[in-house]
């Protein structure tokens, strides 16, 4: 299959009062046409900022793409201008956001907002695109559609709220769906079913989707392959199957471990010991070696490459080497 979306040595700083902050510190990532990427770690580690530069959404200044390239399909979007974004955004590239209420205008009904993205992108009437927002609520399982269509966002819940923006962001048929961090507010119910439903959405439509979690259980559940994130680098990725079952990052073992199971009884969950350092507080090695129970001295000195430890597994970390 075809890379619909490749990242290749991503650096996204932010230039704040205390100093450069490389947010996104050299990354490189790809996702293939049809396929459903997990990029997971903790909070903190360039996630949301990968998002929002591939959707040339980086808020500048403070933020800047200081080196690297985001093709998709072979067009540079760190190069395009932002008219060019504007067309993409929306229409082929959709992006649903961690915060669902800032993307969405308290001042428009819901069934404007709908029509809006599908009539700019599909040069329909308003009445057809009336029908059409109608039948995107419906499938993405919100009741009493006809009326929601003319209610505002803040009458909706969270969870409604979530399923509208999900109806948007799917209603042009994107090729590509960036899904930040798309169920963490909702509760755990609704939160299984819009999994289900983006789900649905990939298999049916074909959309390939980069979900950004913390969770790796909904990693295993949705994802082909997956990139663990660390401190603005990927420090592992591959198939998902490899990842459980070889995982060779200290980080990713760590994060498997932190995984709750129902097959058997623990007290406290095991929990990464330390926290995520701050971006550019390390300045030589491996930066998860200050919390690795398996750190040599070579790691504080030199930082460790992206090496292939199996066919498409790969991993930042000496002991893998
Ligand atoms: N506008 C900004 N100005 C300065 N620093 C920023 C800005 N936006 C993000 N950062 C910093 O960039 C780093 C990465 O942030 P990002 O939001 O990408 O993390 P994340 O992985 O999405 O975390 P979470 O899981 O909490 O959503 C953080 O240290 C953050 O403080
Ligand atoms: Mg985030």
């Amino acid at each position: 299959m075809q890379k619909i979306l490749e990242i290749k040595g991503l650096h996204t700083h932010f230039i704040t009062d205390r100093g450069v902050v490389p947010a996104v510190d050299g990354i490189d990532l790809y996702i293939k046409q049809g396929e459903v990427l997990g990029v997971v770690g903790e909070s903190g580690c360039g996630k949301s900022v990968t998002s929002l530069s591939i959707m040339g959404l980086i808020p500048q200044p403070p933020g800047k793409i200081v080196k690297g390239s985001i093709l998709f399909k072979d067009e540079d979007l760190v190069q395009a201008k932002e008219k060019r974004m504007q067309k993409l955004r929306g229409n082929e590239i959709s992006m649903i956001f961690q915060e669902p209420m800032t993307s969405l205008n308290p001042l428009l009904t819901i069934g404007d907002q709908i029509s809006e993205a599908i009539k700019l992108h599909q040069g329909l009437s308003r009445k057809e695109a009336t029908q059409l927002s109608i039948a995107m609520l419906k499938k993405v399982g919100i009741p009493r559609a006809e009326a929601i269509v003319n209610e505002h966002p803040h009458k909706l819940s969270g969870g409604m709220r979530q399923r509208v923006m999900i109806a948007m962001a799917l209603s042009c048929e994107p090729q590509l769906l960036i899904a930040d961090e798309p169920t963490t507010a909702l509760d755990v119910t609704i939160q299984a079913q819009i999994l289900e439903l983006m789900k649905k959405l990939n298999k049916e439509t074909g959309t390939a989707i980069m979900l950004i979690t913390h969770d790796l259980g909904v990693v295993a559940e949705m994802c082909d392959r997956v990139a663990v994130m660390y401190s603005g680098k990927v420090v592992e990725e591959g198939s998902v199957a490899d990842i459980y079952r070889n995982p060779q990052h200290p980080y990713t073992k760590g994060l498997i471990q932190s995984i709750p199971r129902m097959d058997v009884e623990t007290e406290v969950l095991y929990a990464i010991p330390g926290n995520v350092p701050s971006p550019g507080s390390i300045k030589s090695g491996c930066r998860f070696a200050p919390r690795c129970e398996y750190v040599m001295d070579r790691c504080h000195v030199e930082m460790p490459h992206l090496t292939e430890k199996e066919k498409g597994h790969y991993s930042r970390c000496w002991l893998a080497q």
